[in-house]
């Protein structure tokens, strides 16, 4: 079986990822690694535990960095909801979080785990720490799928930048210059027909299961807060639209392999993922930027485009049980 490590901001739309792990048949979850992000460390796991618990499975939960590498913590909570959960009063009745801390939790399963699947649903600091800590670890891991960024598109907190990567863009940075094998799910990639319409939140409602219930519910404030984010309509999953690529890759029609590096020092551009779409950046004139990110880094895959009507099946299909 599969084993899967899952680092989540827990919010709205992780909590659905969430979901479709845990009911996944593909993959064993071996632990859930909660980071600062949507919604403060010690909020995201209690988020992330309510969700473990209305999955009936038995999966621990590890607080993690409470703040990015460099910076101060800007949350999300304005789009969330106050408990990322659309403040709807969810809460957890029997669990507790595990104490081992995730930086060493994700050390500790990526060394006894050779081939682990990790998947990032939030900033990078915990994983960017697990590695400062222990760089061997980049070896076992042989898929590294990432919720962030905006490949070569607009970001949605900034021009330039997504939410998960321009949070802490340091410690990005270090995770897709670490050499892992990352495969970036882009924000561009939940918008539009990716986004659930008023068709399929009927059709999720009419499941009428726990599941189908929380997942349109903790999601009522981030709805409101697309269609003032972008003047879309609907309900917007990047997290659940990533864990779906994790779970099937052939949900991914378009893809190619390019370097990307994150941009650190620019106050207009931070957290951008810069994506050599070209394949420019070996060129002379660009060779001192890109020496270090083609010392050390792997090419990422960059996913272009979906299979939307799978994923909404795979959605559906999890929430009916
Ligand atoms: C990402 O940012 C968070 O608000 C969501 O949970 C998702 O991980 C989208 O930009
Ligand atoms: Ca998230």
């Amino acid at each position: 079986m599969r084993k899967l490590l899952v680092d989540t901001d827990t919010a709205s739309d992780d909590a659905v990822a969430l979901i479709l792990a845990l009911r996944s048949s593909l993959v064993e979850v071996v632990a859930i690694t909660a980071v600062a992000g949507n919604v403060p460390v010690e909020q995201g796991a209690q988020n992330a535990l309510y969700t473990v618990e209305l999955c009936g499975a038995d999966v621990p939960v590890h607080v993690g960095a409470a703040k990015p590498l460099t910076r101060e913590l800007e949350s999300a909570t304005w789009f969330h909801g106050m408990d990322g959960l659309s403040d709807c009063g969810y809460k957890v009745t029997h669990r507790t979080v595990d104490p081992l801390p995730a930086v060493e939790a994700i050390v500790a399963n990526a060394l006894a785990n050779p081939g682990l699947e990790l998947i990032t649903l939030g900033p990078l600091t915990n994983l960017a720490l697990a590695i400062r800590q222990q760089p061997t670890i980049v070896k076992n891991i042989s898929r590294c799928v990432v919720m962030g960024g905006a490949a070569c598109t607009e970001g949605n907190v900034t021009p330039a930048a997504e939410f998960n990567i321009w949070v802490d863009p340091e410690a990005a940075r270090e995770v897709f210059l670490s050499g892992l094998p990352i495969e970036m799910v882009g924000w561009e990639l939940s918008r539009q027909d990716a986004a659930l319409d008023e068709h399929d939140i009927a059709a999720v409602q009419e499941l009428d299961t726990p599941l189908a219930r929380f997942a349109i519910g903790c999601n009522g404030r981030a709805r409101e807060a697309y269609l003032e984010q972008t003047g879309e309509r609907g309900i917007s999953l990047p997290d659940p639209i990533a864990m779906a690529v994790m779970l099937e890759p052939e949900l991914v029609l378009e893809s190619s392999q390019h370097y990307v590096d994150i941009e650190t020092r620019s106050a207009l551009t931070r957290g951008m993922t810069v994506v050599d779409r070209l394949n420019v950046s070996g060129d002379a004139r660009n060779e001192r930027e890109w020496s270090e990110v083609h010392a050390r880094a792997k090419k990422v895959k960059v996913c272009w485009k979906l299979d939307v009507d799978r994923w909404k099946r795979a959605l559906m299909e999890a929430l009916s049980r």
